[in-house]
Formats: structure tokens, C-alpha cells, sequence
């Protein structure tokens, strides 16, 4: 059933795998793995619900490489040489989830490429004993998830994993997902990769990422947060500088914005690094409801401090 085949098209994207994306997958497998144990008895009388795993940047399966620091730049820079290499394919966030046991009641796939969803429906043959509870919707991850979160949740519960490259997440999305009060949420929040780019060092931001910035974080009011004006003395009197926030700050903000719909959030999301010690994404942990909360967030802390790497 878990034979590994090649991905069909697109699978040179796919074939390296760096520390950080281990960290993040590994992270989520022991986290899918906690949730269906912890819920191996229900539905129950007391709780009647099925459980979910929704994937909204699902990819193909297999590991995406395009992100991976050291081998993803050598393949660059040498690709001839990079695609004789005999390639391990790893597996990605879908194909962790459909391995997970016990096992998932549903699973939705989300992707925008087309290509992706023809291999994620090529899963189902791979996967016969869970090909009728998998779902491929191929679309655009907000659209798709606020369209989920309007149903009737009353008798579901579902993890839910957000790991875009950049920073097409938004914050209606986040707002959608918590309203629910059924769904954790994994989530890769782009601080350097996305967010500490676009705040310039002077604070004097254009345009179109001020919108950007506004539409992944729900509302100015990060600028406030994240500028600051200083006085100092210089050989000429007195002068004014813009101080820029630093990355933990910006994580920070994300953290307690995040905690402002949420019932309980982890307090330390883990930094994910590349080679050069540069934080990329922030890996962020919400639960989506209360009842539940206490457990999840014990297992999420404890992976994201202790547990994996
Ligand atoms: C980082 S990869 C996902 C990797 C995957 N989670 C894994 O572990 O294998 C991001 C994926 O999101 C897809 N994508 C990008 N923008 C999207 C959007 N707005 N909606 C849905 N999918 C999107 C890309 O085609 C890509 O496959």
C-alpha cells in the first residue's frame, strides 16, 4: 500500500530534503499520529465526531525541495549533475497524513496546480483502502478553506496544515479556521522569507506590500508594532532614526495575533532555520477548540521544544 513511486510530472521539484523541512514534517507526522490516538475511541455518545486532515498547499506527496536551503542551491547552480543524482523521495504532508495511524476518516487535499492535483490523485491508487475518503480540491488555499469552514462542524474535528511558500495565507482565513472551534492548525508563518523582506529598513513601504502585509496579518496596526522612532544625539544636535523590529518581534505579534481567536496557541513556535542560521518560517500551533485544548497543546509544545530535532 505505502510503495514508493516516482511522482509523474513536476517530480524534479521533488527529491531533496533540508533540516529545516525534516523539522516541519516531523513535527506534523508525530502530531497527526497523537491526534488520531488521542481520538482512537470516538465517535463516542459524548463525542460524535469524525476526524479530518486538511492539507491547503498540499504539493504532490513527496517532499518539495524547491525550499530546501544547501541541496535545492546546488541543484541550481549544477543542474545537469543534480538530476543524474539517484533521488530519495521523501515523503511530504499528504503522504504522512494517509500513513498515519490509526487512521484519518477524511482527507482534503488542496492545490493550486494542476499538475499537483494529478499526482495527489494518483495517491488513491497507491492508497486503495483510503481512496474514497481522500478529497482533491484544486484551487486557491483561502478560497477553498473559508468555503470548508462555512459547513457544520458540529460533529467534526480536523488538523489542519498551512505551508505555503510565502505569504498567500490570509488572516480571513486564519479568522475562518478559528471560528469553526474544530480545527488545530500547523501553520508556517514566512518571517524572513516573506514578511521581514517587505519591512523595509527606512518604514517607508510600498504600496502594494503594505497591502500584502495587511491582508497576511488582518490589519495595519502591525506597522505601529514594528516601527519605532528614536531620538539621538549626533555631533549636530538631536536626530530622528526609524528602528525596525526584529525578527522575534515580528514572530511574536504573528503569535499573539494568532492568540486573539484562538482558545490556546503554543507559546513557542519553533524557528525554522536554513544553513545560515537565518530564521525562514516561523512553525505555529493553534487549537481550535477548547475542550481539547489542555492535550493538544502538551503534545504541540512538547514537539516544538523537545520532542523532534
Ligand atoms: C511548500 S509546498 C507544499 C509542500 C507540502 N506541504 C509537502 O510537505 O509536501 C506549497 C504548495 O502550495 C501550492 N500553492 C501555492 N500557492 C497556492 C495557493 N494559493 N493555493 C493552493 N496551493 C498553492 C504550490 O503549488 C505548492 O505545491
Amino acid at each position: 500500500m505505502t510503495q514508493r513511486r516516482p511522482p509523474r510530472g513536476g517530480g524534479k521539484a521533488h527529491r531533496f530534503g533540508g533540516g529545516w523541512t525534516t523539522a516541519k514534517l516531523d513535527v506534523l507526522a508525530k502530531y497527526l499520529a497523537s491526534y488520531t490516538t488521542a481520538l482512537k475511541d470516538k465517535p463516542s455518545k459524548e463525542h460524535p465526531f469524525r476526524k479530518g486532515y486538511i492539507d491547503a498547499f498540499a504539493g504532490t506527496g513527496y517532499r518539495d525541495a524547491r525550499r530546501d536551503d544547501e541541496s535545492s542551491q546546488a541543484s541550481l547552480l549544477l543542474p545537469d549533475l543534480a538530476e543524474k543524482e539517484p533521488q530519495d523521495l521523501l515523503d511530504g504532508s499528504a503522504r504522512l497524513a494517509l500513513k498515519t495511524e490509526p487512521r484519518f476518516d477524511r482527507y482534503v487535499f488542496i492545490e493550486r496546480s494542476a499538475e499537483r492535483c494529478a499526482e495527489l490523485e494518483a495517491l488513491k491508487t497507491e492508497f486503495p483502502d483510503l481512496a474514497k475518503d481522500i478529497q482533491i480540491r484544486q484551487g486557491d488555499a483561502n478560497t477553498e478553506i473559508q468555503d470548508l469552514c462555512k459547513k457544520d462542524w458540529h460533529s467534526h474535528r480536523a488538523v489542519l496544515f498551512l505551508d505555503p511558500y510565502g505569504m498567500q495565507v490570509e488572516w480571513k482565513t486564519i479568522e475562518a479556521i478559528a471560528e469553526t472551534k474544530s480545527i488545530d492548525l500547523w501553520l508556517l508563518f514566512p518571517l524572513g522569507i516573506g514578511v521581514n523582506r517587505l519591512l523595509t529598513r527606512s518604514g517607508d513601504i510600498p504600496a502594494s506590500w503594505r497591502r500584502r502585509l495587511n491582508l497576511l496579518l488582518g490589519n495595519e496596526s502591525w506597522y505601529d508594532e514594528f516601527y519605532r522612532v528614536e531620538r539621538t544625539r549626533t555631533l549636530f544636535g538631536e536626530a530622528d532614526h526609524v528602528v525596525k523590529a526584529t525578527t522575534e518581534t515580528i514572530g511574536r505579534y504573528f503569535n499573539e495575533r494568532l492568540k486573539s481567536v484562538f482558545p490556546a496557541v503554543a507559546d513557542e513556535p519553533r524557528v525554522l532555520r536554513n544553513s545560515a542560521n537565518c530564521p525562514l518560517y516561523l512553525l505555529c500551533f493553534a487549537v481550535g477548540n477548547e475542550k481539547g485544548a489542555p492535550i493538544a497543546l502538551r503534545i504541540a509544545n512538547h514537539l516544538l521544544t523537545k520532542g523532534v530535532q
